[in-house]
Protein backbone atom coordinates (compact mmCIF):
# COMPACT_ATOMS: atom_id res chain seq x y z
CA UNK A 1 0.00 0.00 0.00
CA UNK A 2 1.66 3.33 -0.95
CA UNK A 3 0.37 6.88 -1.06
CA UNK A 4 -0.03 8.31 -4.55
CA UNK A 5 -1.44 11.08 -5.37
CA UNK A 6 1.01 12.57 -7.76
CA UNK A 7 0.28 14.01 -11.79
CA UNK A 8 -0.82 11.91 -14.62
CA UNK A 9 2.37 10.79 -15.50
CA UNK A 10 1.37 8.38 -19.10
CA UNK A 11 0.22 10.71 -22.63
CA UNK A 12 -1.43 8.40 -24.80
CA UNK A 13 -1.91 4.40 -24.25
CA UNK A 14 -2.45 2.40 -27.27
CA UNK A 15 -4.64 -0.89 -26.59
CA UNK A 16 -6.01 -3.36 -28.95
CA UNK A 17 -7.39 -1.03 -31.74
CA UNK A 18 -8.27 1.95 -29.34
CA UNK A 19 -5.72 4.56 -28.37
CA UNK A 20 -6.88 6.50 -24.92
CA UNK A 21 -5.54 8.87 -22.92
CA UNK A 22 -5.09 8.57 -19.13
CA UNK A 23 -6.82 10.51 -16.58
CA UNK A 24 -4.56 10.15 -14.11
CA UNK A 25 -1.20 9.03 -12.30
CA UNK A 26 -0.12 5.19 -12.44
CA UNK A 27 3.24 3.70 -11.20
CA UNK A 28 4.62 2.64 -14.56
CA UNK A 29 8.27 2.55 -14.77
CA UNK A 30 9.69 6.34 -14.81
CA UNK A 31 11.12 6.11 -18.17
CA UNK A 32 7.85 5.18 -19.49
CA UNK A 33 6.91 8.51 -18.92
CA UNK A 34 8.60 9.99 -21.65
CA UNK A 35 7.12 7.76 -24.74
CA UNK A 36 4.79 9.57 -26.51
CA UNK A 37 2.66 6.12 -26.65
CA UNK A 38 2.41 3.60 -24.29
CA UNK A 39 2.02 0.20 -26.10
CA UNK A 40 -0.08 -2.29 -23.24
CA UNK A 41 -0.89 -5.72 -24.93
CA UNK A 42 -4.45 -5.87 -24.46
CA UNK A 43 -4.33 -9.57 -23.32
CA UNK A 44 -1.13 -10.18 -21.40
CA UNK A 45 -1.67 -6.37 -20.27
CA UNK A 46 2.27 -5.88 -20.41
CA UNK A 47 3.40 -2.60 -21.58
CA UNK A 48 6.26 -1.54 -24.44
CA UNK A 49 7.64 2.08 -24.88
CA UNK A 50 8.11 1.67 -28.84
CA UNK A 51 6.23 -0.45 -31.38
CA UNK A 52 8.94 -2.57 -32.57
CA UNK A 53 9.41 -3.98 -29.05
CA UNK A 54 5.44 -4.46 -28.92
CA UNK A 55 5.22 -5.76 -32.25
CA UNK A 56 8.07 -8.36 -31.43
CA UNK A 57 5.82 -9.33 -28.35
CA UNK A 58 2.80 -9.16 -29.89
CA UNK A 59 4.44 -12.32 -32.09
CA UNK A 60 5.42 -14.17 -29.36
CA UNK A 61 2.25 -13.43 -26.97
CA UNK A 62 -0.07 -16.66 -26.96
CA UNK A 63 -2.80 -15.46 -24.51
CA UNK A 64 -6.22 -14.65 -25.83
CA UNK A 65 -7.81 -14.79 -22.72
CA UNK A 66 -7.54 -13.70 -18.98
CA UNK A 67 -5.60 -16.02 -17.37
CA UNK A 68 -8.29 -17.61 -15.59
CA UNK A 69 -11.80 -20.23 -15.66
CA UNK A 70 -14.20 -18.51 -17.61
CA UNK A 71 -17.19 -18.97 -15.29
CA UNK A 72 -20.04 -16.92 -17.40
CA UNK A 73 -20.67 -16.66 -21.30
CA UNK A 74 -23.36 -15.11 -22.35
CA UNK A 75 -24.19 -14.13 -26.19
CA UNK A 76 -22.59 -11.04 -25.39
CA UNK A 77 -20.09 -11.29 -22.69
CA UNK A 78 -17.76 -13.56 -20.63
CA UNK A 79 -16.26 -13.43 -17.29
CA UNK A 80 -13.43 -14.60 -15.74
CA UNK A 81 -12.16 -15.51 -12.36
CA UNK A 82 -8.46 -14.92 -11.80
CA UNK A 83 -6.52 -15.49 -8.76
CA UNK A 84 -4.28 -12.87 -7.55
CA UNK A 85 -1.57 -15.23 -5.74
CA UNK A 86 -1.15 -17.91 -8.49
CA UNK A 87 -1.30 -14.89 -11.82
CA UNK A 88 0.37 -12.04 -10.04
CA UNK A 89 1.95 -10.73 -13.06
CA UNK A 90 -0.94 -10.30 -14.60
CA UNK A 91 -2.76 -9.22 -12.22
CA UNK A 92 -0.30 -6.39 -11.21
CA UNK A 93 -0.73 -5.58 -14.90
CA UNK A 94 -4.51 -5.12 -14.36
CA UNK A 95 -3.79 -2.76 -11.39
CA UNK A 96 -1.39 -0.58 -13.05
CA UNK A 97 -3.71 -0.05 -16.18
CA UNK A 98 -6.98 0.32 -14.09
CA UNK A 99 -4.90 2.97 -11.48
CA UNK A 100 -5.04 5.33 -15.08
CA UNK A 101 -8.53 5.41 -14.61
CA UNK A 102 -8.85 5.76 -10.65
CA UNK A 103 -8.02 8.52 -8.32
CA UNK A 104 -7.67 6.63 -5.40
CA UNK A 105 -4.72 7.46 -3.00
CA UNK A 106 -3.88 4.08 -2.50
CA UNK A 107 -3.04 1.06 -4.68
CA UNK A 108 -2.58 -2.39 -3.78
CA UNK A 109 0.76 -4.40 -5.00
CA UNK A 110 -0.24 -6.94 -2.95
CA UNK A 111 -2.77 -8.59 -5.41
CA UNK A 112 -2.13 -12.37 -3.04
CA UNK A 113 -5.68 -11.36 -1.18
CA UNK A 114 -7.57 -10.32 -4.43
CA UNK A 115 -9.88 -12.34 -6.69
CA UNK A 116 -10.32 -10.78 -10.42
CA UNK A 117 -13.45 -10.62 -12.00
CA UNK A 118 -12.82 -10.14 -15.44
CA UNK A 119 -15.47 -9.54 -18.24
CA UNK A 120 -14.98 -9.83 -21.33
CA UNK A 121 -16.56 -9.40 -25.07
CA UNK A 122 -15.59 -12.10 -27.91
CA UNK A 123 -14.36 -11.73 -31.47
CA UNK A 124 -12.57 -14.10 -33.85
CA UNK A 125 -9.09 -12.29 -32.27
CA UNK A 126 -10.09 -13.44 -28.71
CA UNK A 127 -11.66 -11.79 -25.70
CA UNK A 128 -11.26 -8.24 -25.23
CA UNK A 129 -11.18 -7.15 -21.78
CA UNK A 130 -14.01 -4.76 -21.24
CA UNK A 131 -13.60 -4.12 -17.57
CA UNK A 132 -13.46 -5.83 -14.06
CA UNK A 133 -14.07 -5.58 -10.09
CA UNK A 134 -11.62 -6.90 -7.53
CA UNK A 135 -12.99 -8.79 -4.41
CA UNK A 136 -11.14 -9.49 -1.31
CA UNK A 137 -11.16 -13.46 -0.25
CA UNK A 138 -11.79 -11.91 2.93
CA UNK A 139 -13.40 -9.24 3.74
CA UNK A 140 -13.71 -8.33 6.88
CA UNK A 141 -16.45 -5.74 6.50
CA UNK A 142 -18.58 -7.82 3.76
CA UNK A 143 -17.63 -5.73 0.81
CA UNK A 144 -18.29 -7.48 -2.46
CA UNK A 145 -16.38 -5.28 -4.42
CA UNK A 146 -12.83 -3.79 -3.70
CA UNK A 147 -11.97 -2.00 -6.93
CA UNK A 148 -14.04 -1.79 -9.95
CA UNK A 149 -13.42 -0.37 -13.93
CA UNK A 150 -15.24 -0.15 -17.28
CA UNK A 151 -12.30 0.70 -19.33
CA UNK A 152 -12.94 4.27 -21.17
CA UNK A 153 -13.41 2.96 -24.72
CA UNK A 154 -16.66 1.09 -23.11
CA UNK A 155 -18.15 3.38 -20.61
CA UNK A 156 -21.69 4.48 -20.72
CA UNK A 157 -23.02 1.30 -22.86
CA UNK A 158 -24.17 0.17 -19.26
CA UNK A 159 -20.82 -2.78 -18.78
CA UNK A 160 -21.00 -1.14 -15.27
CA UNK A 161 -24.23 -2.20 -14.60
CA UNK A 162 -23.48 -5.41 -16.05
CA UNK A 163 -20.17 -5.43 -13.69
CA UNK A 164 -22.27 -4.31 -10.15
CA UNK A 165 -24.83 -7.02 -11.32
CA UNK A 166 -22.31 -10.05 -11.71
CA UNK A 167 -20.81 -8.70 -8.07
CA UNK A 168 -24.51 -9.26 -6.34
CA UNK A 169 -25.04 -12.48 -8.27
CA UNK A 170 -21.58 -13.93 -6.37
CA UNK A 171 -22.96 -12.70 -3.16
CA UNK A 172 -26.22 -14.31 -4.38
CA UNK A 173 -24.78 -17.56 -4.42
CA UNK A 174 -22.42 -16.98 -1.58
CA UNK A 175 -25.95 -16.47 0.47
CA UNK A 176 -24.70 -12.96 1.93
CA UNK A 177 -25.60 -9.30 1.54
CA UNK A 178 -22.92 -7.21 -0.23
CA UNK A 179 -21.88 -3.58 -0.56
CA UNK A 180 -18.98 -2.05 -2.66
CA UNK A 181 -15.97 -0.73 -0.78
CA UNK A 182 -15.55 2.55 0.08
CA UNK A 183 -15.57 5.43 -0.68
CA UNK A 184 -16.39 5.22 -3.76
CA UNK A 185 -15.22 7.52 -6.51
CA UNK A 186 -18.12 9.93 -7.79
CA UNK A 187 -18.49 8.16 -10.81
CA UNK A 188 -18.60 5.10 -8.85
CA UNK A 189 -21.18 6.33 -6.30
CA UNK A 190 -23.32 7.33 -9.70
CA UNK A 191 -23.17 3.36 -11.32
CA UNK A 192 -24.01 1.92 -8.12
CA UNK A 193 -26.93 4.50 -7.24
CA UNK A 194 -27.84 3.95 -10.78
CA UNK A 195 -27.93 0.34 -10.65
CA UNK A 196 -29.89 0.10 -7.31
CA UNK A 197 -32.50 2.48 -8.10
CA UNK A 198 -33.26 -0.08 -10.91
CA UNK A 199 -33.17 -3.18 -9.45
CA UNK A 200 -35.50 -2.19 -6.46
CA UNK A 201 -37.48 -0.92 -8.74
CA UNK A 202 -37.93 -3.53 -11.27
CA UNK A 203 -38.72 -5.85 -8.43
CA UNK A 204 -41.33 -3.62 -6.64
CA UNK A 205 -43.16 -3.45 -9.81
CA UNK A 206 -42.83 -6.91 -10.81
CA UNK A 207 -44.47 -8.25 -7.57
CA UNK A 208 -47.20 -5.29 -7.86
CA UNK A 209 -47.72 -7.24 -10.96
CA UNK A 210 -47.80 -10.31 -9.42
CA UNK A 211 -50.27 -9.15 -6.51
CA UNK A 212 -48.16 -9.84 -4.04
CA UNK A 213 -47.63 -6.42 -3.37
CA UNK A 214 -47.43 -3.68 -1.12
CA UNK A 215 -45.68 -5.62 1.40
CA UNK A 216 -41.92 -5.90 1.33
CA UNK A 217 -39.85 -4.98 3.77
CA UNK A 218 -36.54 -3.16 3.68
CA UNK A 219 -35.04 -6.63 4.79
CA UNK A 220 -36.53 -8.93 2.11
CA UNK A 221 -35.50 -6.53 -0.65
CA UNK A 222 -32.21 -6.44 0.90
CA UNK A 223 -32.22 -10.52 0.62
CA UNK A 224 -34.13 -10.70 -2.13
CA UNK A 225 -31.27 -8.60 -4.19
CA UNK A 226 -28.29 -9.86 -1.71
CA UNK A 227 -27.84 -5.90 -0.95
CA UNK A 228 -27.47 -4.67 2.86
CA UNK A 229 -29.69 -2.81 4.62
CA UNK A 230 -28.11 0.43 4.33
CA UNK A 231 -27.83 0.46 0.87
CA UNK A 232 -31.95 -0.37 0.20
CA UNK A 233 -32.45 2.51 3.42
CA UNK A 234 -30.68 5.17 1.36
CA UNK A 235 -32.10 4.42 -2.23
CA UNK A 236 -35.30 4.25 -0.82
CA UNK A 237 -34.49 7.57 0.71
CA UNK A 238 -33.59 9.14 -2.12
CA UNK A 239 -36.19 7.89 -4.39
CA UNK A 240 -38.89 9.39 -1.82
CA UNK A 241 -40.00 5.48 -1.15
CA UNK A 242 -40.23 5.28 2.63
CA UNK A 243 -43.26 6.49 4.72
CA UNK A 244 -43.22 5.42 8.55
CA UNK A 245 -46.07 4.20 9.75
CA UNK A 246 -47.05 2.96 13.19
CA UNK A 247 -43.58 2.82 13.71
CA UNK A 248 -42.06 0.70 10.77
CA UNK A 249 -40.87 1.53 7.74
CA UNK A 250 -43.11 0.75 4.96
CA UNK A 251 -41.86 1.02 1.46
CA UNK A 252 -44.30 2.54 -1.46
CA UNK A 253 -43.92 2.77 -5.37
CA UNK A 254 -44.55 5.87 -6.36
CA UNK A 255 -46.34 7.08 -9.72
CA UNK A 256 -43.34 9.50 -9.93
CA UNK A 257 -40.69 6.37 -9.34
CA UNK A 258 -42.81 4.22 -12.43
CA UNK A 259 -42.67 7.14 -14.29
CA UNK A 260 -39.21 7.87 -14.51
CA UNK A 261 -37.86 3.82 -14.72
CA UNK A 262 -40.73 3.69 -17.82
CA UNK A 263 -38.65 6.84 -19.54
CA UNK A 264 -35.23 5.16 -18.89
CA UNK A 265 -36.65 1.98 -20.08
CA UNK A 266 -37.41 3.83 -23.39
CA UNK A 267 -34.10 5.49 -23.83
CA UNK A 268 -32.72 1.74 -23.26
CA UNK A 269 -34.47 0.57 -26.11
CA UNK A 270 -33.48 3.35 -28.17
CA UNK A 271 -30.20 2.78 -27.91
CA UNK A 272 -30.77 -0.37 -29.38
CA UNK A 273 -29.33 -3.74 -28.49
CA UNK A 274 -32.40 -5.00 -27.12
CA UNK A 275 -32.74 -2.56 -24.17
CA UNK A 276 -30.77 -3.18 -21.00
CA UNK A 277 -28.01 -5.83 -20.91
CA UNK A 278 -28.31 -8.51 -17.82
CA UNK A 279 -27.12 -10.91 -16.65
CA UNK A 280 -28.55 -14.31 -17.18
CA UNK A 281 -27.63 -16.33 -13.14
CA UNK A 282 -28.53 -19.75 -14.89
CA UNK A 283 -25.42 -19.09 -17.13
CA UNK A 284 -23.27 -18.94 -13.91
CA UNK A 285 -20.86 -21.36 -13.33
CA UNK A 286 -19.49 -20.93 -10.10
CA UNK A 287 -19.33 -22.07 -6.61
CA UNK A 288 -17.97 -20.07 -3.57
CA UNK A 289 -14.00 -21.03 -2.99
CA UNK A 290 -13.68 -23.05 0.04
N1 LIG B 1 -21.82 10.95 -15.90
C1 LIG B 1 -23.04 10.82 -15.34
N2 LIG B 1 -23.58 9.61 -14.99
C2 LIG B 1 -22.82 8.53 -15.20
C3 LIG B 1 -21.54 8.61 -15.79
C4 LIG B 1 -21.05 9.89 -16.15
N3 LIG B 1 -19.86 10.05 -16.75
N4 LIG B 1 -21.04 7.37 -15.90
C5 LIG B 1 -21.96 6.54 -15.39
N5 LIG B 1 -23.05 7.24 -14.97
C6 LIG B 1 -24.28 6.71 -14.34
C7 LIG B 1 -25.45 6.82 -15.27
O1 LIG B 1 -26.62 6.90 -14.48
C8 LIG B 1 -25.38 5.49 -15.98
O2 LIG B 1 -26.61 5.08 -16.52
P1 LIG B 1 -27.09 5.69 -17.94
O3 LIG B 1 -25.93 5.65 -18.89
O4 LIG B 1 -28.21 4.80 -18.33
O5 LIG B 1 -27.51 7.10 -17.63
C9 LIG B 1 -24.97 4.57 -14.86
O6 LIG B 1 -24.05 5.32 -14.09
C10 LIG B 1 -24.34 3.26 -15.29
O7 LIG B 1 -23.59 3.44 -16.45
P2 LIG B 1 -22.82 2.24 -17.12
O8 LIG B 1 -22.70 2.51 -18.57
O9 LIG B 1 -23.46 0.96 -16.72
O10 LIG B 1 -21.41 2.33 -16.38
P3 LIG B 1 -19.94 2.37 -17.01
O11 LIG B 1 -19.70 1.16 -17.84
O12 LIG B 1 -19.69 3.68 -17.63
O13 LIG B 1 -19.06 2.18 -15.69
C11 LIG B 1 -17.87 2.93 -13.80
C12 LIG B 1 -19.24 2.89 -14.49
C13 LIG B 1 -18.00 3.58 -12.43
C14 LIG B 1 -17.37 1.51 -13.58
C15 LIG B 1 -16.92 3.74 -14.71
O14 LIG B 1 -17.34 5.07 -14.75
C16 LIG B 1 -15.47 3.70 -14.33
O15 LIG B 1 -14.79 2.71 -14.57
N6 LIG B 1 -14.93 4.81 -13.75
C17 LIG B 1 -13.53 4.92 -13.41
C18 LIG B 1 -13.17 4.02 -12.27
C19 LIG B 1 -13.98 4.28 -11.02
O16 LIG B 1 -14.13 5.41 -10.59
N7 LIG B 1 -14.46 3.19 -10.42
C20 LIG B 1 -15.17 3.21 -9.16
C21 LIG B 1 -14.15 3.20 -8.09
S1 LIG B 1 -14.92 3.06 -6.51
NA1 LIG C 1 -25.24 -3.33 -1.27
Amino acid sequence: QTEISRVRNLERIQMGTYEIEPWYFSPYPAEFADSEIVYICEFCLSYFGSNTQFGRHRKKCTLLHPPGNEIYRDSNVSFFEIDGRRQRTWCRNLCLLSKLFLDHKTLYYDVDPFLFYCMTERTAHGHHLIGYFSKEKESAEGYNVACILTLPQYQRKGYGKLLIQFSYELSKIEGKLGSPEKPLSDLGLLGYRAYWQEVIVDLLVERELDGTMPVMSVEELGQALAMTTNDVLHTLQNLNMLRYREKNHVVVLTEAVVAQREKQRAKERERGKGGRRCIDAERMQWKPPV
